[in-house]
């Protein structure tokens, strides 16, 4: 261990940036080396491109942002690029599985590094239960409109299977279907994952590309008028009140310039999973120069695609007359196209399929790099011999994004799931506050390392990173904050009970053996 590292033995020991997939931490028991900057950005867009083109677009012109939808896109895409140049640093610097929670664990110490995992977790489990049920919704929908759409009366939802197939609550067979197929994919091996990750990718940007130019068909500037619709008040209720309310003593409301801000937290949803390709570095060849490039290009890619899909939806329509929950179909059904509902359906079933296949991947990944610094079991650090990839891990994400899709069933009808997407949010801001703040504070302790990509402006580039990261924040609803305090108290438990005293990088300070987390098993 070098010397930095042995000053202090404590909850803010900091891992040793050589350290990171070092000897010590499963440097003998590597992942496969399997992608190119292709398939980077083939992983970026099969994340970032979701719920958030075929939902979300709509659902804030609609309700929050009118036409000026666009203008949110945008403000929502540059504050995510700030974050994504400070991703790509410390990727480059820091090439390994763990991502943010590894770059915290160096540039912060130990507790912070759990703290950022623990909140990598919710995110992402939170991610694949959400999305999951949200397919549920689209592939009902696909079977329905295949029906109607062709005239044949037998194509429709077996009424067998009708009462749990695509509702919002309740048991939902189909999320439990597709989460268990996607997470056995994920769990046999990362290239199946990336083969049918480059098909659904391809057959989802494909979609996109027939909606922005079926749209743009029908664009008529009179529908983008109003294009900051006048502010009105929403009727009061204490779960949506956002921070900023609670601040400023303001009561919500829609519209208007500050309705344009507000959507942009909603976007910010869109844009979540360029971050996840930082934990792909491992399993790819050159990283350092590779990752960033993948990082930016697929998030540039994907604010294309957003505002290409904004622009068309809310030219078509005065935004009036968009249906919240079925944005785009309703925009083409207004314009007399109906068929497009297929297409819509179609990308929104695949591309769903990719969001959470991505975000299996990327959970099983940082599962690992905590399991291997030895803060969480180490089974779950096994890499299977015959798979190559931490299968153990895989199955257990399978299994809680099953159980979490299903959360309205056992917390009988408290919760429902499709209710928790500001968490995923959350969850996701909070670490890029981290990871900008990491890269002022590895310049100073490390100048010496090797940069692969430097974030250009340090350290107002950050700083801007971390004022519009807070902004985003400060936009999310009182109950998400609450629900983030809670998980993050039971995860700092976890810490004190286990992690703490398992870790890894502990025992090698103290000089005592430690035991061969991160190995290959038949
Ligand atoms: N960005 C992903 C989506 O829009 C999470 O579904």
């Amino acid at each position: 261990m070098s010397a930095q590292a042995s000053f202090r033995n404590n909850v803010l020991r900091r891992l040793p940036v050589e350290e990171t997939a070092g000897p010590h931490y499963g440097g003998r028991h590597r992942l496969s080396l399997i992608y190119q900057t292709r398939d980077l950005i083939v992983l970026g867009l099969g994340v970032m491109v979701g719920a958030g083109i075929f939902k979300i677009a709509g659902e804030q012109a609609a309700t929050t942002a009118g036409p000026a939808v666009v203008v949110s896109f945008v403000i929502a895409g540059l504050a995510c690029l700030l974050s994504a140049l400070s991703y790509a640093e410390l990727s480059s610097t820091m090439p390994v599985a763990g991502s943010a929670y590894s770059f915290a664990y160096v540039a912060f110490g130990e507790i912070w590094a759990w703290v950022i995992g623990w909140a990598l977790l919710l995110e992402l489990q939170l991610a694949a239960a959400v999305v999951g049920r949200a397919w549920s919704l689209y592939a009902t929908r696909l079977i329905a409109d295949v029906g109607t759409l062709s005239g044949v009366s037998a194509i429709h939802v077996p009424s067998a299977i009708e009462g749990v197939a695509g509702h919002e609550t309740g048991f939902d067979l189909f999320s439990l279907l597709i989460l268990a197929v996607l997470a056995l994919v994920v769990a046999i091996g990362a290239r199946l994952s990336l083969y049918a990750l480059w098909f659904m990718v391809l057959a989802k940007v494909i979609a996109i590309g027939l909606v922005i130019a079926g749209g743009l068909l029908f664009f008529h500037p009179a529908n983008l008028r109003p294009f900051v619709p006048p502010a009105r008040p929403l009727p009061a209720s204490g779960g949506d009140r956002t921070v900023l309310d609670l601040v400023t003593g303001g009561a919500p409301h829609a519209f208007g310039l500050f309705g344009v801000f507000a959507a942009t937290s909603a976007i910010a949803f869109a844009y979540i999973g360029f971050d996840l390709i930082a934990t792909a570095a491992e399993e790819t060849r050159d990283a350092p120069r590779r990752v960033p490039a993948g990082m930016i290009v697929s998030l540039l890619i994907a604010i294309a695609l957003y505002i290409g899909v904004a622009v068309a939806m809310v030219g078509m329509v005065p935004y009036g007359r968009l249906n919240p929950a079925t944005p785009l179909t309703s925009a083409f059904t207004a314009v007399g196209k109906d068929g497009m509902a297929l297409v819509i359906d179609v990308g929104a079933v695949v591309g769903l399929a990719t969001v959470i296949l991505v975000v299996m991947v990327a959970q099983t990944r940082v599962l690992f790099a905590m399991a291997r610094d030895g803060l969480l079991p180490a089974p779950l650090a096994v890499i299977s011999g015959r798979y190559k990839v931490p299968t153990r891990a895989a199955l257990l994400v399978g299994g809680t994004a099953i159980a979490l899709s299903q959360v309205d069933v056992w917390t009988f009808g408290k919760v429902s799931v499709l209710t928790l997407q500001q968490m995923i949010v959350i969850g996701t801001l909070f670490a890029f506050l981290f990871v900008s703040a990491g890269v002022p504070v590895l310049r100073r302790a490390r100048p010496d390392l090797p940069r692969g990509f430097r974030v250009p402006g340090v350290p107002v580039t950050p700083v801007l990173a971390i004022a519009a990261t807070g902004w985003l924040m400060l936009n999310l609803r009182l109950r998400t904050w609450e629900y983030f305090g809670i998980w993050m108290a039971f995860g700092l438990v976890v810490y004190l009970l286990y992690g703490r005293t398992n870790s890894r990088l502990r025992h090698l300070l103290d000089g005592r053996p430690v035991h061969d987390h991160g190995r290959h098993r038949r």
